[in-house]
């Protein structure tokens, strides 16, 4: 039995720390930080009970073959930058996510990962995450609907079998909104760039929504079956400055995730995601989350 990590498969958490991070020095202390970290989540998780926290320490394609990994995670590698740039490539070594009901046990967790790794991690990006009304996006359309629910969570977004079986790999874009701009749009523009409605967040037609809305760029088929992703995403930033949408999606096979951003930034037919109109990703990085027992056995 492979138990994935208790940061995958959550619903409806409130808050979340990303930390993206590169790793310097010996492997060994990367080993031994792992598994301090997983003491110190076992720790939170009984202390604060009904906070739901749940954590993901996930690796990049470097580090993961260097810690003693060559054969495991075929697809994983390093993110490259798509669209002729428009998305950009910032791959790390090392992924921290971090969800819960509570922002201050989230905030105690970082802390302490921060101090088990020690040295070892430089960070290089801290995001804070927040669950806005009704579960929306900043721009005002509600997010997640279309996630998968119950029992399909696990079954898109967990490895069944083999080797890497209870791991998952993992796709990070941090988003920057331009609500400037976006709230110069009619709700009716609004709703063709997304393809769902504003207020009700009803799918709009497949037939009549544009096929550069966002939903038609990701709402993909490969022989007849749907590409399923399992998101975590959330709002971040501040009020008066920068602000969007901490992409994060996890998936039993990279291929999925890939698909879907392939056809955003014009490399399946040459069309774009119409969201890039008024929000553009500043980071990109794939990563591998393995099972608890191999990050324990690291
Ligand atoms: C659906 C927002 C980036 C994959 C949606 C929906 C919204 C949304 C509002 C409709 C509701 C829902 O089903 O969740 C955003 C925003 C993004 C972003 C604001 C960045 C600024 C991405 C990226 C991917 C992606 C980078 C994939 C790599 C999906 C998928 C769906 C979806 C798979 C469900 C489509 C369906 O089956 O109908 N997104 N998204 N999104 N998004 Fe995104
Ligand atoms: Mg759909």
């Amino acid at each position: 039995m492979s138990q994935h990590q208790s940061g995958i498969l959550p619903e409806h958490r409130r808050f979340a720390i990303y930390l993206e991070a590169k790793a310097q020095g010996a492997t060994e202390a990367i080993r031994a930080g792992s598994k301090a970290f997983y003491q110190q989540l076992t720790q939170l998780q009984h202390q604060f009970p009904d906070a739901g926290l749940g954590a993901t320490l996930a690796f990049g394609q470097g580090l993961w073959r260097d810690i003693g990994h060559p054969d495991s995670a075929g697809e994983l590698k390093d993110f490259q930058p798509l669209g002729k740039g428009l998305a950009p490539a910032t791959q790390r070594d090392v992924l921290i996510h971090i969800q819960s009901l509570r922002h201050d046990v989230n905030f105690t967790l970082a802390q302490k990962a921060l101090a088990v790794f020690g040295a070892a991690l430089v960070v290089e990006e801290e995001t804070h995450g927040f669950r806005w009304t009704e579960e929306r996006d900043l721009s005002g359309f509600v997010d997640g609907t279309e996630n998968p629910q119950g029992e399909q969570r696990q079954a898109v977004a967990i490895i069944a079998e083999g080797r890497d079986a209870g791991g998952s790999y993992v796709l990070t874009q941090r988003w920057e909104h331009n609500l400037r701009l976006w709230h110069k749009m009619d709700v009716s523009k609004q709703e063709k760039i997304i393809g769902r409605t504003k207020v009700t967040n009803e799918e709009l037609d497949s037939e009549t929504r544009p096929a550069t809305s966002h939903v038609s760029r990701v709402d993909l088929k490969e022989d007849g079956k749907g590409l399923k992703i399992l998101r975590q995403s959330l709002p971040y930033g501040t009020a008066s400055g920068t602000h969007g949408l901490y992409f994060i999606a996890y998936c039993a096979t990279l291929h999925n995730i890939e698909q879907q951003l392939l056809s955003m930034f014009g490399e399946s037919d040459g069309q774009y995601d119409a969201m890039l109109r008024f929000t553009k990703p500043v980071s990109g990085a794939w990563w591998f989350a393995p099972s608890v027992e191999t990050l324990l056995a690291l």
